[in-house]
C-alpha cells in the first residue's frame, strides 16, 4: 500500500478475530519497530509481545474493556529512561518519544498487512509495571491488541487543516 493510503487506510481497531498472527508477520511488524528512528540512535525502548490467553487475567485488569483480550497477541512498549537521549538544554529525555516512534512503525506495518491495533494509553500503570517487571526507571509508554479487525474502518474525524499546521 503506498505510505499516503496506509496513513488514511490505518484505524483504531475496536473488535478483534481470534485468528493466530502468522510468525513472518508478526517478525516484520517487530522489525519495523526496531527500524524506527531514535534520538542518538539510543533504542531506548523494550518491546513485549504478549500471547493474550496466557495472560488473559492480568490484561483485563490491565485495561478493562472486552476486545482488548479478543485478539491472539496484545504488544506493549516501555521507555528505558537511563538509555534515552537528555537535551543538555533543559534535560528533557526523549525515552518516551523514541518508544512513541516505534510504536506507530509497529502499527502502520501492521496496517499494512491487514492486522488490526489500536493504541491503548488508559491502561493501569501498575499492572503494567507487574506484568512486563518493569524496574523504576522504564515507563510503560503503550500496548495494543494485534489481531485481525472484526470491524471496519470508519471515515477519520481531524480538525481542519489550517488549525493544525501553521506556516511561518
Ligand atoms: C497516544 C494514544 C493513546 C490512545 N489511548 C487509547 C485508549 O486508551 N483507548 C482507546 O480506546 N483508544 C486509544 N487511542 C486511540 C484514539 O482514540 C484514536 O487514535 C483516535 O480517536 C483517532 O481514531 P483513529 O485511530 O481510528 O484514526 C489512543 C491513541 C493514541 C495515539
Amino acid at each position: 500500500m503506498d505510505f499516503n493510503r496506509l496513513a488514511h487506510h490505518r484505524y483504531s481497531v475496536r473488535a478483534y478475530k481470534a485468528d493466530p498472527i502468522k510468525d513472518e508477520e508478526l517478525q516484520l511488524i517487530l522489525a519495523a519497530a526496531r527500524a524506527a528512528p531514535t534520538a542518538a540512535n539510543r533504542q531506548p525502548f523494550r518491546l513485549y509481545v504478549i500471547e493474550t490467553a496466557k495472560w488473559t487475567e492480568k490484561l483485563k485488569r490491565l485495561y478493562h474493556r472486552d476486545w482488548f483480550v479478543q485478539a491472539p497477541l496484545v504488544c506493549g512498549i516501555a521507555a528505558v529512561k537511563p538509555e534515552g537521549w537528555t537535551r543538555r538544554f533543559d534535560g528533557v529525555n526523549y525515552a518516551v518519544v523514541d518508544a512513541a516512534i516505534a510504536f506507530d512503525h509497529l502499527v502502520l506495518q501492521a496496517a499494512d498487512l491487514g492486522i488490526g491495533t489500536c493504541w491503548i494509553a488508559a491502561f493501569d500503570p501498575d499492572v503494567a509495571r507487574e506484568l512486563l517487571s518493569l524496574p523504576d526507571d522504564c515507563e510503560p509508554v503503550a500496548f495494543t491488541p494485534l489481531g485481525y479487525p472484526a470491524d471496519d474502518w470508519r471515515q477519520k474525524s481531524r480538525r481542519p487543516a489550517g488549525e493544525l499546521v501553521k506556516y511561518l
